[in-house]
């Protein structure tokens, strides 16, 4: 019986993890998954009244008591530094070694995509962001604050072990679902050091996958390509920073935020899901905000953990609602968060 830790998170995280946890129970009552859930409240009103982010004792507790987490989304104004969204989502990615961001790009319909005259399968594509290390590790500081001489630096960390378990990831991703193509994109013109370690790692593991083809763009030219000819591409791979801005592009080529899913993943262990998009405060309780993202999300999770059925099933259910006009409003639709929902769950 899979167990998952359900934490809505702020603004409209909680609107669509309400329509994620109903999708959830749809699957449950008429789906055939045994699903069992526990919600937690951590977020930005746990933190402005408690000071309580995430503590370390929860994380151990996902980790050897639930089969998977999921967020809906965190970020809010009156946290302007981050401080709780930090800890709950970079704690998790780091402290979880959830070092596969993976990040589907399927276009469902043709209709949803910005590019004129492109098709689902010229937009269908898979990003493996690095999800432990880089830019993000918070190591650095800040030199003579509010001086005029301040100085801030933050650095990058690239480790051989990180950079060899996310390219090997994408090759062994590639393999397994007969994509003949994996794209690593790094800045090594400009960033000689990390780029260096990038490129030979790449190209070294690459051997070992004859049969895929491996190919490079730097992370500028990249996102000029997938905006060219998205056709060319079946895995990307690249670092936490440029991954961050590659899957938001990829998620406006499928249709934007409201549809994008992803899964923070560490093959085999407790693994942390969520839709690509924020928390969206201006939106929040509104009825507004798109929940597809986070209903493909749960498809995304079930996958991983042994349901793969479930992401052609939640994928087909948004192409119908798609062909019938039932979509939200950023999808030019009539429904509300909720309504969305609904028609999810009737469908399943
Ligand atoms: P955002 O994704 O929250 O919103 C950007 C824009 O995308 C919105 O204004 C809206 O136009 C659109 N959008 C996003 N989700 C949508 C949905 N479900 N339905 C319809 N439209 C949607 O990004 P942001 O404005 O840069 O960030 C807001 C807050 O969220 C910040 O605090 C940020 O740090 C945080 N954030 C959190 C996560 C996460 O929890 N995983 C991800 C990104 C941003
Ligand atoms: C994402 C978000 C996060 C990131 C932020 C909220 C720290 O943008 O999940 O893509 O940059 O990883
Ligand atoms: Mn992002």
């Amino acid at each position: 019986m899979p167990r998952i830790a359900v934490v809505p998170g702020d603004g409209i995280g909680v609107d669509v993890t309400r329509e994620a946890v109903k999708v959830m129970s749809a699957i449950r009552d008429k789906g055939g998954v045994d699903l069992n859930w526990d919600e937690f409240d951590y977020g930005a009103d746990k933190y402005l009244e408690t000071g309580i982010t995430l503590p370390d004792e929860e994380i151990a507790n996902f980790r050897d008591n639930y089969d998977a987490i999921y967020i809906g989304a965190v970020g809010d104004p009156r946290v302007p530094d981050m401080t709780h969204a930090r800890d709950i989502l970079l704690g998790c990615r780091f402290k979880l070694d959830l070092y596969v961001n993976y990040r589907p790009c399927h276009l469902l319909d043709e209709s949803l995509c910005p590019l004129k005259d492109r098709t689902p399968e010229d937009v269908n594509f898979v990003v493996f962001r690095e999800n432990t290390e880089g830019l993000y590790v918070g190591t650095g500081g800040i030199f003579k604050k509010g001086t005029p001489e301040e100085v801030a630096i933050q650095t990058s960390i690239n480790t051989r072990k990180g950079v060899e378990r996310i390219i090997r990831h994408g090759f062994e991703y590639a393999k397994a679902n007969n994509m003949g193509k994996v794209c690593m994109s790094d800045k090594s013109n400009a960033m000689r050091f990390e780029g260096d370690l990038w490129q030979r790692t790449f190209f070294e593991v690459a051997e070992e996958y004859p049969e895929i083809e491996a190919s490079h763009w730097f992370i500028d030219a990249l996102l000029m390509q997938m905006v060219k000819r998205p056709e060319q591409f079946d895995v990307i791979v690249s670092c936490n920073m440029f991954g961050d801005i590659i899957t938001d592009m990829g998620a406006q080529l499928c249709g934007g935020m409201g549809v994008a899913a992803s899964g923070n993943i560490h093959p085999g262990k407790t693994s942390l899901f969520e839709p690509v998009h924020g928390s969206a405060p201006k939106y929040a309780g509104k009825d507004i905000a798109n929940p597809l993202a986070a209903i493909l999300t749960v498809g995304v999770m079930l996958e991983t953990i042994g349901y793969p059925e479930w992401t052609p099933r939640l994928e087909d259910i948004v192409r119908e609602m798609v062909k019938s006009g039932k979509v939200p409003r950023d999808m030019g639709g009539p429904l509300g968060t909720a309504g969305v929902g609904d028609v999810v769950c009737e469908m399943i």
